[in-house]
């Protein structure tokens, strides 16, 4: 059964999202590496691109097959999928351009066209991939998702999962909404998570740690001016994993290193004190292919939302949101959130 998929930023997340599909869906010998082979009836490979938004000039117009390595695209090539007969529309550009100088021409559309293009292409499901900071844009096409009755998957780090109008209007409309921010397959909010949930755990007194990311990608150009909603997302995944200890932590993304391109390094420190009082101090660094990162939580996320709407459940999707997302509604450690979810797809839990 396909689940007809729309994506809002027609950039490296989606990049990866679309050609990892497509290379499933079209090598069916080839075993996809994600959590959960099938949600419910859902494998990965019935997500089916129905529609597509962004406000570049390089990609607006083009197939989504060929947007997706328009500059300033740099995802990791793997697949090159065929024409998919599905064009670029133009959306609400508000404040939408990523920072950075590399977008340069745009071309703007209206809350009204994302609403009819998610209509008349019955889209089921719509996937937020705005830049970062873009608060305004990503809530005109949570409206545009409200409207065409679309479950939204809110990927990037503006708080619409986690602010409670939102959270009431996709009740009372019966729309599923799942995140805030998407939270990687093993990226560094996970790994972090896991080390302070395991230190907390053990009775560790954790006094310190900070997370230091740098990347090539455009998402990093835009938040070298535009971090706040990330530092946000990203400290309040860690510090919820030791809610009952008072430790600092900073956690930002802070350098753009073109170089690197689809590369993403992250350096963590933790301090702390175990028995005794003695200290400890651990440091991890992680790197790893961005975009390619996202893409099997959102295969997830993308399957939890049409088994919500197969259901006729409406509003925050929690179980789904603390699997897969930075900053859900309820925080949940990993293997909790993942109990959740098999609780939620076995049809045990509502939400
Ligand atoms: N692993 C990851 O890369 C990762 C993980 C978690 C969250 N995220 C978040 O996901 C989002 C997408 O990341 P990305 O790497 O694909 O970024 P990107 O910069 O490559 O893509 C963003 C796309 O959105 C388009 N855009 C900008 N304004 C728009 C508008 N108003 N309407 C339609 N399109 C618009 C841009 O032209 C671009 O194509 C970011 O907010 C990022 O922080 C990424």
């Amino acid at each position: 059964m396909p689940i007809r998929v729309a994506i809002a930023g027609v950039g490296n997340c989606a990049s990866a999202l679309v050609q990892g599909v497509e290379m499933y869906k079209h090598k069916p010998e080839v075993e996809p590496f994600v959590a959960f082979k099938k949600v419910g009836a859902y494998a990965v490979s019935d997500i089916t691109f129905t529609a597509a938004f962004d406000i570049d000039a390089r990609k607006v117009g083009r197939d989504l097959a060929e947007a997706i390595f328009s500059p300033p695209n740099n995802a990791t090539k793997v697949f090159e999928p065929q024409k998919l007969g599905v064009i670029v529309r133009a959306g609400p550009l508000l404040d939408g351009r990523p920072e950075g100088g590399l977008v340069e021409k745009v071309v703007e559309g209206t809350v009204e066209d994302v609403v009819r293009e998610l209509e008349s292409t019955n889209t089921e499901v719509l996937v937020n991939y705005l830049p970062t900071g873009a608060r305004r844009a990503a809530e005109a096409y949570a409206e545009a998702s409200l409207r065409a009755r679309v479950a939204f998957i809110n990927a990037m780090p503006a708080p619409i999962a986690t602010n409670e109008v939102w959270q009431k209007r996709f009740i009372e409309r019966e729309v599923p909404l799942l995140g805030d921010d998407t939270q990687n397959q093993i990226g560094a909010t996970v790994l972090h998570k896991m080390l302070i949930h395991l230190l907390n755990l053990r009775g560790v007194r954790i006094f310190d740690t900070y997370q230091i990311n740098v990347g090539g990608t455009p998402d990093f150009a835009n938040l070298m001016y535009r971090r706040t909603d990330k530092e946000k997302t990203k400290t309040a995944a860690v510090k919820k994993m030791a809610d009952d200890q008072d430790f600092k932590a900073y956690i930002a993304p802070v350098a753009y290193i073109p170089f690197l391109n689809d590369r993403k390094i992250a350096h963590m420190l933790i301090e702390g004190a175990i028995f005794g009082g003695v200290p400890i101090t651990i440091r991890v660094e992680l790197d790893v292919h961005d975009a390619w990162n996202s893409a099997a939580i959102v295969t997830d996320a993308i399957r939890l939302a049409k088994l919500a709407l197969d259901r006729h459940i409406g509003g925050p999707i929690y179980s789904a949101s603390a699997w897969g997302f930075k900053n859900p509604p309820i925080h949940m450690p990993p293997e909790e959130a993942y109990k959740a979810v098999i609780e939620f797809i076995n049809g045990e839990r509502n939400n």
